[in-house]
């Protein structure tokens, strides 16, 4: 079973509740929430507050996104504004042991994301560690960009690593996923989808019901 989570960065936030209520309806259990501080890219998305709001109008899982340097400091607030898997960026962490094992003391699932340049064999050591890897397939700040092909290879050699020492693993992949390539990432691995722009551009509907269905083929 393939999971999509819609990313909310894309959404219309003039009319969160009702755009939630449109995604919840289409039979979407989880939300991929962008968190970006001007640093660790070059763009600002939003926080704790505005997550915590979202919370109010949905019961959907929040995959939170942190695309933020030293995560670690920020973990609680996370928490509190109501997430439910905080992934981090292997390069935003001075100390990634220490930040995974903070995100479990409380109490969420946790994830590790790597940029396109980043090698997958990196994450060997963590990888029986954590509920998720993100495999980025744009170099992350903005949606809307085109889908970089490394990103298959990368999801090929996670799905290899994750057999041999963790097949639980949830693989996401993120960047420029539409409705005719993402065939191609479950075909090389990934079990959790992120689209943005291909699910809120034109009919949400009928673009949630197609990626449904390939997911669910
Ligand atoms: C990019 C973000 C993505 C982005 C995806 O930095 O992490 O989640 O919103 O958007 P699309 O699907 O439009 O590439
Ligand atoms: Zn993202």
């Amino acid at each position: 079973m393939n999971i999509l989570s819609p990313s909310l960065l894309s959404i219309d936030f003039n009319h969160i509740e009702r755009n939630a209520k449109v995604l919840d309806e289409a039979g979407v259990k989880w939300f991929h929430l962008d968190v970006m501080d001007g640093t660790f890219v070059r763009n600002i998305s939003f926080g704790p507050p505005v997550i915590k709001c979202i919370r109010k109008v949905t019961d959907s899982f929040f995959d939170v996104h942190l695309m933020i340097n030293e995560p670690i400091r920020y973990i609680d607030a996370f928490a509190d504004a109501g997430a439910d898997m905080l992934t981090v960026h292997y390069e935003a962490c001075k100390d990634l042991q220490e930040t995974i094992d903070a995100v479990k003391a409380a109490g969420m699932k946790v994830g590790i994301a790597v940029n396109p340049e980043t090698p997958v064999h990196w994450l060997e050591y963590y990888i029986n560690q954590v509920d998720m890897v993100l495999i980025m397939s744009v170099n992350p700040g903005f949606g809307g960009q085109k889908f970089m092909p490394i990103a298959l290879t990368k999801l090929q050699e996670v799905k290899a690593l994750a057999e041999e020492r963790n097949p639980e693993l949830l693989i996401e992949v993120d960047g420029g996923i539409t409705v005719d390539n993402v065939q191609d990432v479950l075909d090389a691995g990934a079990n959790v989808v992120v689209a943005g722009s291909a699910v809120f551009k034109g009919d949400k509907k009928a673009n949630i019901a197609a990626f449904m269905e390939k997911l669910n083929a």
